[in-house]
């Protein structure tokens, strides 16, 4: 696997493969990279000739206070999984690269009213600054196809909408949520957490699986289903911030749905943790 870290150099790559005639699959991630995100590359690796991963911590994404300076920046191990998973090339640009005139007066893609709910309520800004950072990266590599992890499940409905709304000819997949095998959803943000903290946070999973459960066993007072497992997250020492049914496509949900998606947030210590499952209920 071949590393470049300009634009110029990975336009120059993707450039000879499309000249053979080879499709190209993208991976957008922040590194970091664990099973989760390997997953990606290697259902990529069954849609397309050629796999990009990207490894890009955008600032733009970040609010006041979040975790921008010590999200965890791993190249070298990050590099060796990749290669192991059979990516082809990894682009790993510094902020110059991606926003090189600054990012006080930049151009950006508006996420649509909808995702100002759930994540878009607690980290305002987010998914504008993850829309303007995909579509950055959409247009440096210009893939047929891009994948990206149903564990953040609005910003996988937002790629959606931004490349049907923007006419980008690109096919987005969704890829299931890994997990460890206590139901803990891997996310980067996991090694945060000290030993009392990880064997506390599957219970946000648990939260989400009693609401499923409800669901498929009729329940629909989906107000009370939420506010018990709230209620039951902030008992155990989480500061929970949305427990929420929605349809699939996030639209609020009805007494006669039979397909739901169950999202929730929470706070455990300076960790915020979030996580979805979809319930089906016939
Ligand atoms: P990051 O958090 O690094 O995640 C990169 C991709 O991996 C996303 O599509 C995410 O949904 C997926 N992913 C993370 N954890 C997963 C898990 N446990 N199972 C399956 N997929 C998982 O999401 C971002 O980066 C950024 O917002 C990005 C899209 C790269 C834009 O900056």
């Amino acid at each position: 696997m071949q590393t470049v870290h300009t634009i110029a150099a990975l336009r120059e790559q993707v450039a000879r493969w499309r000249e053979a005639g080879e499709s190209v699959a993208l991976v957008p991630t922040m590194g970091n990279l664990h099973r989760g995100h390997l997953r990606l590359v290697e259902q990529a690796r069954g849609h397309a000739r050629r796999v990009v991963a990207t490894v890009f911590v955008n600032p733009l994404q970040f609010g006041e206070g979040e975790d921008f300076g010590r999200y965890p920046r791993t190249l070298a191990e990050d590099q060796a999984r990749l290669e192991t998973a059979q990516c082809d090339l990894l682009f790993a640009p510094d902020e110059a690269q991606i926003y090189p005139d600054g990012r006080d007066d930049l151009s950006r893609v508006v996420a649509p009213r909808a995702f100002a709910e759930l994540e878009g309520a607690h980290r305002p800004g987010h998914f504008d600054g993850v829309a303007t950072v995909v579509s950055i990266l959409f247009n440096l590599v210009q893939p047929d196809i891009a994948l990206f992890g149903e564990k953040d499940y609005q910003q996988l409905q937002l790629i959606r909408r931004m490349v049907a709304d923007l006419h980008m000819p690109i096919s987005i997949v969704g890829v299931a949520t890994e997990r460890e095998d206590d139901g803990l959803a891997l996310s980067s943000r996991n090694q945060y957490l000290g030993p009392e903290q990880r064997r506390k946070a599957p219970a946000l999973h648990a939260a989400l699986s009693a609401v499923a459960a409800g669901l498929r066993g009729g329940r629909r007072d989906f107000e009370a289903l939420c506010r018990e497992q709230f209620e039951a997250l902030a008992g155990q020492g989480f500061e929970p911030q949305y427990v929420a049914i929605r349809r699939p496509d996030l639209r609020p949900s009805e007494a006669g749905d039979t397909e739901f998606v169950v999202l929730a947030a929470a706070v455990l210590g300076t960790t915020r943790l979030i996580d979805n499952l979809r319930a089906e209920a016939v």
